[in-house]
């Protein structure tokens, strides 16, 4: 059976208790730590850098996967690795050498990955397969949290799983599909159908319960 992860966005979650959310979405069933990183450049929002990763890693074992919405990319990924990211992504459009980038990725430690967004082409694919263990698809334009799925993103998951399942059976190597924004409740069964493996909710998940018990996650962490 495939296997499938749950990745709260912490971007949506109470900054000013940042360590015991993470804490209680991993509690309740959360697989991934998905970490946002905004420059008010690449895109119009401005979020959380290396400090902040660096902050949270004694606080989890669990995976941290840095999805970089920042140009230019390639001198912040050292500063990531250091701070204990286990992923690093990165949209194409902001590296000026992509192939480089996903070697930089790696040779610093981390699992590498392309992200793609609503309007960008899966043919920058076409020649770094090799370099790549995940593929994040966007389902809104990037910059913010709280937005709506855009629809068209399910024949894209289907191209993109068509795309993955050859390369594995050619080489025997995994490479996770990752699916950012607007999932929830009522869309995820049919993300997953069109071929996602990884999703990332943000809103979905720490919208969900205001009081502090620590397992007010778990509910709709097992119900996504
Ligand atoms: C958007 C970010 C997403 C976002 C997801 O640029 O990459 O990770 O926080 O939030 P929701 O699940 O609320 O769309
Ligand atoms: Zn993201």
């Amino acid at each position: 059976a495939k296997q499938f992860r749950i990745a709260p966005s912490i971007l949506s979650a109470n900054f000013a208790k940042l360590g015991q959310e993470i804490t209680d979405v991993i509690t309740s069933g959360a697989d991934i730590v998905h970490f946002d990183v905004m420059d008010n450049h690449y895109v119009p929002n401005l979020t959380i850098g290396p400090l902040v990763c660096e902050a949270i890693r004694p606080v989890t074992d669990a995976i941290i996967d840095v999805h970089l919405m920042v140009k230019p990319v390639d001198r912040i990924i050292p500063d990531f690795a250091k701070a204990g990211a286990n992923i690093i992504t990165f949209h194409p459009e902001a590296s000026d050498h992509i192939d480089r980038t996903l070697s930089l990725v790696r040779d610093q430690g981390c699992k590498s990955g392309l992200v793609f967004n609503p309007g960008t082409s899966l043919s920058y694919l076409d020649y770094v397969m090799d370099k790549v263990d995940m593929i994040l698809l966007m389902s809104v334009n990037p910059g913010f949290g709280g937005q709506k799925f855009i629809p068209g993103t399910l024949d894209k998951l289907r191209e993109a799983r068509k795309r993955i399942d050859a390369y594995t059976e050619k080489t025997g190597r995994e490479i996770w599909l990752e699916i950012d924004g607007g999932v929830n409740v009522a869309n995820i069964a049919a993300i997953a159908e069109a071929g996602a493996d990884t999703f990332v909710a943000g809103s979905a998940v720490f919208g969900a319960a205001k009081d502090t018990d620590p397992n007010r996650y778990n509910t709709i962490i097992a119900s996504l």
